[in-house]
């Protein structure tokens, strides 16, 4: 067995993650906001690396129903009719359309994972759906990886809780942890010290801190929600859509 957790996207080689199944999280809030859209039948999300690119990409796909979606800095991005929030991705706003999203760190690091095997979006809102798929790979005998979004290339606490609790599902009824690199090690241990709840470490995360002191802190409790937006989001030809419905 093989686990390896990278708490962001910088010391990320695109070997460490080729030809192996990723599982990407950003909690607060892109992964989260996924699930959510995917959730309220939005018809695929496509992760762009900047603004520029966002609306190129829209015109692109022109005949599709299209809304911009995304952030900088946890702000509305100018012009784009979606933030990053997970109560704006409602069924009325969503359903049916294709979202074409950039984020500071979110859509940063589901690029990165590009050339992996396979790209799931985890996040809590989707916790069991993900640890399944993650407990099967490794009982396939599949190599995992969970990459971390971060902070501006910095360890984030909610991500690395949250990399953590997926840990724990992948390897649940495991006793040996000799396949876990040491950042996986430290995601198990923090998972456990903080226990079950998603708020303490949520809230206690700078992103969360930001986001409370921006007056979204509604997000980060909605992000706290394990299980809300059970569907498994999967990445395949630069386009997000759903591998398992609810
Ligand atoms: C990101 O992608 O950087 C985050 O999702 C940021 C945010 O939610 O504000």
């Amino acid at each position: 067995m093989k686990l390896d957790v990278y708490f962001s996207t910088a010391g990320l080689a695109p070997q460490e993650v080729a030809g192996r199944p990723v599982f990407v999280v950003d909690i607060l809030r892109a992964t989260t906001v996924i699930c959510a859209a995917l959730y309220h039948g939005a018809k695929g999300i496509v992760p762009v690396a900047s603004v520029d690119e966002a609306t190129r990409m829209a015109q692109t796909l022109g005949p599709e129903d299209v809304i911009l979606m995304g952030e900088r800095n946890s702000q509305p991005i100018e012009g784009f009719p979606l933030s990053n929030s997970p109560l704006e991705v409602t069924e009325t706003a969503v359903r049916g359309k294709t979202l074409v999203m950039s984020t500071t760190n979110g859509t940063r690091a589901l690029l990165a994972a590009q050339g992996a095997s396979e790209v799931y979006v985890a996040a809590a809102a989707n916790l069991a759906l993900a640890g399944e798929r993650a407990r099967q790979l490794l009982e396939t005998g599949k190599d995992l990886v969970i990459v971390c979004a971060g902070k501006e290339g910095q360890f984030g606490l909610d991500d690395a809780y949250a990399a953590g609790r997926l840990a724990l599902e992948a390897i649940e009824g495991r006793r040996r942890r000799k396949g876990l690199n040491d950042s996986a090690l430290v995601a198990v241990d923090l998972a456990r010290r903080f226990g079950k709840a998603w708020e303490r470490p949520l809230t206690l995360s700078a992103a969360g801190r930001q986001l409370a002191k921006l007056g979204m802190g509604a997000d980060v409790a909605d992000a706290a929600r394990e299980n809300a937006y059970p569907v498994l989001p999967i990445l395949h030809d630069r386009r997000i859509t759903s591998a398992v419905a609810a």
